[in-house]
């Protein structure tokens, strides 16, 4: 498993940027979940007074337990219905100690003097947005760079919002998933794609692909395909989103999340315009969507079954016809490095690049 040093991205292990951390659906549930990235365990809940998602630093600060790891035998637990969420802050199952949202201890129920100052955990801050739950991961510690992901789709009555597929883990470093942006020599052989114009552009925290042409993979039932054309865009290193114009306009979302060094969480959901054009969607609406959405999903499980088994590109034997995958890495590399030397890697990457021999993008 490659990590970030051998893909020699920069001064920082994780990037910063907005990552998914859950699917909101994972906190229908009254217990708290206990989550790992970016080499960090956390505990994420849903705070019972006002439906506020939290997530804390995972460790008790009194003895290092975890406050949101399965426990079925703590009375902390037991006595509080099977959780030890309490109102919007979370009580530790060893010795009772309660936090708040802040992350600070507000209760020690066997101590009568003053709550040390040191009891508290870092409180991080999360957005709901999108079905999912969504977290600014910087280094630095600095406030966003740039909004947080939301689509105005989302709360449009005509279109049809997905579920979020769980494609799970994926024991490589996230540059490889990254480099698929500016993979167009890929698009035939993986994904049946009979590429007719594409093109890629770099834009301070966006990666963008546009292209056009067949697809063998999303089509219709029939086994029709009409022109995909696909205005693909990374929004910062951890978040893609996908304006599809084929067979529905379809906002297509793959999101990965560093776990580990050389480790990621994947997931991947759709939103699609009424297929049948009904404002409110219809139930034959959300049949259709949802079959296109898992047509979505096998199309990305043709990147995901290579990138499950291949090694780590570290020396790319890149040819000229290939996609601009060097300028993708500096690209990638501003996340990676203190938001002071942002713009040495941007005068190295932004611009247009068009492969040899294939025409520029032109819309639909
Ligand atoms: S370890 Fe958490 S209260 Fe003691
Ligand atoms: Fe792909």
């Amino acid at each position: 498993m490659a990590t970030t040093k051998d893909y020699r991205l920069g001064e920082f292990t994780f990037p910063r940027g907005w990552f998914m951390i859950a699917d909101a659906e994972e906190l229908n549930t009254h217990k708290p979940l206990a989550v790992r990235f970016f080499g960090k365990d956390f505990a994420l809940y849903r705070g019972q007074a006002t439906g506020k998602v939290v997530l804390l630093d995972a460790y008790c600060p009194h003895m290092k337990t975890h406050l949101a790891a399965p426990n079925n035998t703590s009375y902390v637990v037991l006595d509080r219905g099977g959780s030890n969420i309490e109102g919007d802050g979370i009580r530790c199952p060893y010795h009772a100690w309660r936090f708040g949202p802040d992350g600070k201890c507000d209760e020690i129920p066997y101590h009568d003097g003053p709550i040390p100052a040191a009891a508290c955990v870092k409180s991080w801050t999360v957005v709901e947005s999108l079905g999912a739950i969504w977290v600014w991961h910087d280094p630095e510690g600095g406030d966003p760079e740039w909004a947080h992901p939301s689509l105005p789709q989302w709360d449009d009555a005509g279109w049809v919002r997905g579920h979020w597929d769980h494609l799970g883990v994926l024991n490589q470093h996230p540059q490889e998933v990254i480099d698929n942006i500016t993979d167009y020599s890929h698009l035939g052989p993986i994904h049946g794609s009979t590429v007719e114009r594409y093109e890629n552009e770099f834009k301070g925290h966006l990666a963008i692909q546009r292209q056009c042409g067949g697809h063998r993979t999303l089509v219709a039932a029939d086994g029709s395909a009409s022109t995909l054309h696909t205005d693909t865009v990374y929004h910062g290193p951890g978040v893609l989103i996908s304006m599809l114009t084929g067979l529905f306009e379809t906002a297509l979302l793959i999101m990965h999340t560093p776990i580990d060094d050389g480790q990621i969480k994947v997931w991947h959901s759709l939103i699609v315009k009424s297929p049948t054009g009904a404002v409110p969607t219809t139930s034959d609406d959300l049949v259709a969507a949802k079959q296109y959405q898992e047509m979505s999903r096998l199309a990305f499980a043709q990147d995901f079954e290579v990138w499950t088994n291949k090694g780590p590109c570290l020396n790319g034997l890149f040819i000229p016809s290939d996609g601009p995958f060097l300028k993708c890495r500096v690209w990638y590399k501003q996340f990676y490095n203190p938001r002071a030397k942002k713009q040495e890697f941007l005068d190295q990457c932004e611009g247009m690049y068009r492969v040899r021999g294939v025409p520029a993008y032109t819309a639909a």
